[in-house]
């Protein structure tokens, strides 16, 4: 087992030895689908096999149970799915909008001025409509609340730290290629001339930032080997079996990297899903970048895409603002703070 960059390691091994590789590791079998087309085929249409995950016994030790991620296959999975998405689709991802767009604000200010005492302005008020204020609101009384801590610490587990990454490779990506930011910049400018941030109906007309978004999930995914799955029964796949109990992993990373799919994979070129000749009409990321199955994360589902949304509209603040010109930042009113 490599110790270190085990996505890009097991990327390597692929070409060597195929999309479809089994390991042994202390005794137990483990299998990376280092393609597209080999995840989808067997998380995705043979869902109903590969829909479990493995025991987690240090985040059951660090007290992450019942935790929906980490969940094995059954009742309790279903009691937590149905949870996180009747929320989501009782709300639209219209509904989110206002509040992305104050975040998304919030973020341009503390990025434009981030001195500690702005913050104070986060006061402490009346509990506001949340996932968790609905669920109590449906509790039965007496009923357990475990599952409900459960669940709502998995939204924001689950949900922060893949959020703050792609946000931080986004600017990254921002710092590393100017020459983009500049072209996204110029072609929001072009849309909202220069007097007043985009808005989420903006976003059919900027397909440069468009692309900027999804090279920044493909160019370095926040979750390189996603979160493992696991057979529930023996399968053959092309004639090669996947023992019952096996982990399943799909090498997201090794993904974005497929120069069958991507060409010139490691550069960082948001014209490559623009159709051709304009472009290289290479697939959008997003397909892969929230994993498959009946484990795929929420955000993947046309119901729950807020969060496509969110990193593309903080994209769009984030890079009007980073420029000193033809806007100047420090005019532009960003709401009620
Ligand atoms: C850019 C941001 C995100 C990325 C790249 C991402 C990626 C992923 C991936 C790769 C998985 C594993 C899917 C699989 O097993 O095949 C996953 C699962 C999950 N994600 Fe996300 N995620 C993101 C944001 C979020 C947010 C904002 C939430 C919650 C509001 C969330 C909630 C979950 C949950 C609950 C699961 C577990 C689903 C299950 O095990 O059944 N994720 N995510």
């Amino acid at each position: 087992m490599p110790s270190t960059d085990s996505a890009l390691v097991f990327h390597e091994w692929s070409k060597t030895y195929g999309p479809v590789m089994h390991l042994k590791v202390l005794g137990r079998s483990m299998i990376i689908l280092d393609s597209y087309q080999t995840a989808v085929e067997l998380l995705d249409k043979r869902g109903v096999t590969y829909s479990d995950r493995p025991k987690f016994t240090l985040y059951e030790l660090l007290g992450w149970n019942p935790s929906l991620v980490f969940l094995q296959y059954g009742k309790q999975l279903n009691i937590h799915r149905q949870m996180h998405q009747s929320y989501l689709s009782r709300h639209k991802a219209e509904d989110f909008k206002p509040m992305q767009t104050q975040e998304a604000r919030t973020l341009v200010q503390n990025l434009l001025d981030s001195t500690p005492d702005k913050y104070e302005k986060f006061k402490v008020g009346e509990a506001m409509p949340s996932f968790i204020s609905e669920q109590l609101d449906q509790m039965e009384e007496g009923a357990d609340e475990e599952d409900l801590k459960g669940a709502a610490a998995t939204m924001f587990g689950a949900g922060e730290a893949t959020t703050w990454s792609t946000l931080s490779i986004f600017i990254l990506a921002m710092v590393l290629h100017p020459e983009c930011q500049a072209q996204a910049q110029k072609e929001i400018d072009s849309v909202v001339g220069g007097a007043r941030l985009p808005e989420f109906g903006d976003r059919e007309d900027l397909p440069l930032v468009e692309g900027v978004l999804q090279e920044t999930l493909r160019w370095n995914p926040g979750t390189p080997l996603g979160v493992p799955h696991r057979a529930m029964k023996d399968d053959v796949y092309q004639g090669m079996l996947i023992p019952k109990g096996a982990l399943v992993f799909a090498n997201i990373r090794g993904m974005s990297l497929d120069e069958n799919v991507y060409s010139n994979p490691t550069s960082f070129n948001p014209e490559r899903y623009f159709p051709k000749p304009a472009g290289k009409g290479e697939p959008k990321f997003s397909n892969v970048s929230f994993g498959f199955g009946r484990r795929f994360c929420f955000v993947r589902s046309p119901l729950g895409d807020f969060l496509t949304y969110y990193v593309h509209h903080q994209s769009m603040h984030w890079t009007v603002c980073r420029q000193q010109q033809p806007v100047d930042c420090h005019s532009i009113d960003l709401g009620n703070l």
